[in-house]
């Protein structure tokens, strides 16, 4: 969420009445008013669009913390993104780009001339083994793959790292049996000497107490959107008050980067 204060409670410092702000509210943010901690409220430069900056509070900041914090990648690094073409894959892409990677994405054919454009290798995740396409194309295999869709493309993913490669997976399990298997199959590969790493990737360590990397990686996302360094992909722009069509659009599987609900203050 993205909004400017209102109002501050008694012996609040840090923020002001007008000032610009960002929360990762987790649920309850389609709202135009919203009642928050001033302790995690993220500044936002006004310089920028409200719409791309919405993007940074969570998309980009899974991403860029699955890249920097998790995988340490570094120039050259060749890695997949699963879901290339969604909210947290596009940031991933523009990320990726930034720090010079070789990067392959999973993505359906209709959307693979934007990862073209963003010199990203597509495969065609419906029609093609993306597993044997990379043995192919990286016989030594890859330094990391972002992965937020769970299920078999855990082990899939772990099947195309190299020796010393990382994956990071930021999906929700979709039950508590994925829960305990993924927490399985950590555990194994994590102890066995086979040169791989499997990582957890969660927002949820921002409410853990986990709160300085967050911030720090906030500020330098909005230093890298104000000076155009990163440009989020917007899919569209709804009215909030018709947040049932945007979320029809989101169902469609047509939408490529982020859908944005924008109040009358913002629009
Ligand atoms: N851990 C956290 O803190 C955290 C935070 C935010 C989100 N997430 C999770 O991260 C995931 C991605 O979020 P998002 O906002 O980027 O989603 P999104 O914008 O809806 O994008 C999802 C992408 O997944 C692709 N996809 C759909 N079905 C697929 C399949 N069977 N195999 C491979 N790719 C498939 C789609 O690609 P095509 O359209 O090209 O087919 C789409 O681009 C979600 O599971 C979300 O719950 C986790």
């Amino acid at each position: 969420v993205i909004g400017d204060v209102d109002a501050v409670g008694d012996g609040v410092t840090g923020v002001q009445v007008g000032d610009r702000v960002g929360a990762l509210t987790v649920t309850g943010g389609y709202t135009e008013v919203l009642y928050w901690r001033a302790d995690r409220l993220i500044p936002v430069p006004t310089t920028v669009d409200p719409a791309a900056a919405s993007t940074i509070i969570l998309n980009y900041i899974v991403a860029y913390q699955s890249m920097h914090r998790n995988a340490h990648v570094k120039q050259g690094d060749k890695v997949l993104i699963v879901g290339a073409s969604g909210g947290i894959g596009t940031a991933l892409m523009q990320l990726g780009k930034l720090a010079g990677l070789k990067m392959y994405g999973l993505a359906s054919e209709s959307k693979h001339d934007l990862l073209r454009q963003m010199d990203v290798t597509p495969i065609d995740y419906r029609m093609q083994d993306f597993v044997e396409v990379l043995r192919d194309l990286e016989p030594g295999g890859l330094d990391a793959v972002f992965d937020g869709m769970s299920g078999d493309y855990i082990q899939r993913g772990l099947d195309v790292l190299g020796r010393g490669g990382t994956l990071v997976s930021f999906g929700e399990p979709p039950s508590l049996r994925a829960l305990f298997g993924m927490l399985g199959t950590m555990i194994t590969t994590n102890l066995l000497p086979n040169g791989r790493a499997f990582k957890f990737y969660g927002t949820s360590f921002y409410f853990l107490g986990r709160r300085r990397p967050f911030n720090e990686d906030w500020a330098e996302l909005f230093r890298l959107l104000d000076a155009g360094a990163i440009a989020p992909v917007i899919d569209s722009k709804y009215p909030i008050l018709e947040a049932a069509q945007a979320n029809a659009r989101l169902e469609s599987g047509r939408v490529i980067g982020n859908v944005v609900l924008v109040t009358r203050e913002l629009m």
